[in-house]
């Protein structure tokens, strides 16, 4: 092995790249900044997002955003913490969850999941999770607002195991909650880490360590809560999973720590462990099998998001890509493989804290975007390797959401088409058609709703083609995977409806659960999926 590569592969193996999920207002962003303030990356807590002003820096690149105050696309933060280079990829979510969202767990090889202590498990966390699970990434669980009334603890990793349906391991254990938040546990050193709230949480503050046999814990914890954590701590310890890495790196055993992320306790504790706990980036599959960072020297890697327009004048397209191995380097040729041809990656970027900054150099682990000139799709692979494999393709994800769309001047039908398809191509929205009719009627489907009103704006301002939607009641869809079926004989409810997508690939679409039960009922042997490969 040369220098170089030997160079390259300690780069990759200080790599930490993590999706972080949530359910909105579950502490994400408040958790995300105390991860910077330990990587030095900000100096105070609060620049990822002072609310409505610092949101917008992060990117401020649609006129739509800066309409609503929302950031339509995820974005990438990096920063170093322990000799560890850190990618976060941060998942939108409220109404401008998209596909993106989902997408983005694909760049990731671990996630980190945000859970209010006083709600468990909710909705949007179950949707993420679901995806995560598909990957079989490790999954790492920080129970946050502990300062706040929480729930019971065993009540919360109930939840966990119940509502996910994965094995949860606490690291450390709580003691008391709210107003009688004592601090946490700590399962391996025995000792309780005393909380205290450091100044609203903008300075890095030491905690207090002091072991749970020592005298000195009843100046600190009430006769009753240390018989309550040792009553409890006996109870997991006899009951609970034992910590297992194996299985944590599988992705069947899910760390939990507990903390506060706004008054920073926990937040560091959390952080080692994850650090050490989790993988550095992994092989990936490809079409000529597994390929593995450690061994193959060249550059590769998959583009897995793609954000239009983010200068209106220039009407540009940055690809962002996961970088599976080797080293980038600005302005590189690479052969991307979709296209048949060798491409220069140029005006490579990287989001640092809350700025864009060209950068000059990346490695395997990392994430990049780069000036695509209307070549790439998600899912494409670009590589400096004469092997020219294809990475695993990004799987379409199940919208929810659907309206007929139409154009409201019929003479526009030609840009109409062109629009639609092209903003299609780009991932931002999904279209179907009718079975056996031609381009008259065309449904388009989205993960979350805004994506709606992005495909009007884009389609208003870049095509200057006005559109009507109409809502239709479909929330389910399902690709038929044995595409020998005959679709003329398929019978299910009246409220069903037949489509094919972009790929021509048969579909369903449902209005709820119950109609695809008795479909698959009425069609033995029809077998449906969420997620099209
Ligand atoms: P999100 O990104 O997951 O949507 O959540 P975010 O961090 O924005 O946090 C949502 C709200 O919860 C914020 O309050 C935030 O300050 C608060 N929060 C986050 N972590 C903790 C915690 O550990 N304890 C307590 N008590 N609160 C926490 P907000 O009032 O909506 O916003 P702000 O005005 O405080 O910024």
């Amino acid at each position: 092995m040369s220098e170089t590569t030997n160079e390259i592969k300690e780069q990759i193996k200080k790599r930490r790249t993590f999706a972080i999920i949530s359910h909105p207002d579950a502490g994400k962003t408040t958790l995300t900044e105390k991860f910077l303030l330990y990587g030095g990356a900000i100096n105070l807590a609060g620049s990822v997002k002072g609310k409505a002003t610092a949101r917008h820096a992060v990117s401020d690149w649609m006129e739509i955003e800066k309409e609503r105050g929302i950031s339509v696309t995820s974005s990438v933060l990096q920063f170093g913490y322990g000799g560890y280079c850190i990618n976060i990829l941060d998942t939108p979510g409220h109404q401008d969850f998209s596909e993106d969202t989902y997408r983005t767990l694909m760049a990731a090889d671990s996630a980190v999941m945000v859970i209010d202590a006083s709600k468990g498990v909710e909705a949007q966390t179950r949707k993420l999770f679901k995806v995560c699970t598909m990957r079989n990434i490790p999954i790492f669980t920080f129970i946050n607002k502990m300062d706040r009334e929480a729930l019971d603890t065993f009540e919360l990793l109930d939840d966990i195991e119940n509502e996910l349906g994965i094995a949860t391991c606490p690291v450390n254990w709580p003691i008391g909650s709210g107003k009688e938040f004592k601090g946490v546990y700590d399962r391996e050193t025995k000792a309780v880490e005393l909380f205290s709230d450091t100044q609203k949480g903008t300075t890095q503050g030491e905690v207090r360590k002091i072991p749970l046999a020592s005298q000195e814990i009843a100046e600190w914890v009430t006769d009753s809560q240390l018989t309550q954590l040792k009553e409890e701590i006996e109870l997991q310890d006899g009951a609970g999973a034992q910590f297992d890495q194996e299985l944590v790196s599988k992705g069947e055993l899910s760390p939990v720590f507990f903390g506060s992320a706004l008054t920073n306790f926990g937040v560091e504790t959390f952080l080692r462990h994850f650090l050490s706990m989790t993988t550095s980036p992994l092989p990936r599959s490809s079409d000529q099998g597994s390929i593995d960072p450690m061994e193959e020297p060249d550059f590769s890697a998959f583009v897995f998001k793609i954000q239009a327009n983010m200068n209106k004048a220039h009407r540009d397209r940055i690809a962002f890509m996961r970088i599976c191995s080797g080293e980038f380097e600005a302005g590189m040729d690479v052969y991307h493989i979709q296209g048949g041809k060798k491409v220069r990656l140029s005006q490579p970027q990287q989001m640092m804290a809350s700025e864009r900054k060209m950068i000059d150099k990346a490695y395997g682990g990392d994430i990049i975007g780069v000036f695509d000139p209307g070549i790439f799709s998600i899912g494409d692979t670009l590589t400096t390797s004469s092997k020219r494999y294809v990475y695993e393709g990004i799987p379409t994800f199940a919208p929810e959401h659907f309206a007929r769309v139409r154009q409201v001047d019929t003479m526009k039908r030609k840009q109409f088409i062109k629009g639609i398809n092209q903003i299609a191509q780009e991932g931002a929205i999904q279209i179907f058609q009718e079975f056996n009719t031609g381009m008259e009627e065309i449904i388009v489907g989205v993960v979350g709703v805004l994506q709606f009103d992005v495909l009007k704006y884009r389609l208003e301002n870049e095509y200057n083609v006005e559109i009507r939607l109409d809502n239709l009641p479909y929330e389910y869809i399902r690709w038929i995977e044995n595409t020998e079926i005959d679709l003329d004989k398929l019978t299910g409810t009246s409220d069903m409806k037949k489509v094919k997508d972009l790929k021509g690939r048969p579909l369903l679409l449902f209005v709820n659960e119950w109609s695809i039960r008795m479909t698959m009922d009425r069609n033995k042997g029809l077998s449906l999926t969420e997620f099209a490969r």
